[in-house]
């Protein structure tokens, strides 16, 4: 008999302290020195056990990498914010802790969403990443996403580049 250690499944209600856990040190990791410290503080703050108990409840679209009973990280996704476009499905957050990353589960998490926005006849795939997040953009480049327009996004009184890559 085989168990397998590592699977995409939907989240659960007790995923949340993991949660809360994965997102406060892939956050620090990624945007310290990016986002403003006072923002990123006030960011992580408001994400705490009570919110992700909440986004839990609310049965928001979110898909957990498992690692031996543990989430390790997440991805939520749904209909894409840019309205009509070819690209009607969106990853909104893709987090894992930074001690799971670099091993190939971001991909697993990336296609476990995919795969369920094909489900829910979304076509298309858009995801958002800040411009100066270089491992976040590499990773994106790597599944083959194709970088077609660029924004900016506020935090509190600087703006910084994002840019959306897009999947056919
Ligand atoms: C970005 C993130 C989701 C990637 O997940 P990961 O598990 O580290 O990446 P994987 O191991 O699945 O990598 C998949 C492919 O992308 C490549 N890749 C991943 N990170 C890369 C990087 N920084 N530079 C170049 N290639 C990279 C891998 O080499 C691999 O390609 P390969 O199969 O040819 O070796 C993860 O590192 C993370 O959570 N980062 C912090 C949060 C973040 O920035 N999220 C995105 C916000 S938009």
């Amino acid at each position: 008999m085989t168990v397998d250690v590592v699977q995409i499944r939907q989240a659960r209600l007790k995923d949340a302290a993991a949660l809360a856990a994965a997102y406060e040190e892939a956050w620090r990791n990624a945007y310290q020195g990016i986002i403003p410290h006072l923002s990123l503080q006030r960011m992580i703050a408001k994400r705490g056990l009570r919110w992700w108990e909440g986004a839990l409840r609310k049965r928001t679209p979110l898909l957990v990498l498992d690692f031996g009973g543990e989430a390790a990280g997440y991805v939520t996704f749904g209909r894409s914010r840019l309205g009509r476009s070819p690209f009607q499905g969106e990853i909104f957050e893709l987090y894992l802790h930074p001690i799971y990353q670099g091993l190939g589960f971001g991909e697993k998490l990336f296609e476990g969403a995919r795969t369920r926005l094909a489900e829910l006849r979304l076509r298309g795939l858009l995801v958002w990443a800040l411009a100066d997040n270089d491992p976040a953009c590499s990773f994106y480049l790597r599944l083959g996403g194709k970088p077609v327009a660029e924004g900016t996004e506020s935090f509190g009184d600087i703006s910084l580049r994002k840019v959306a890559f897009v999947w056919s």
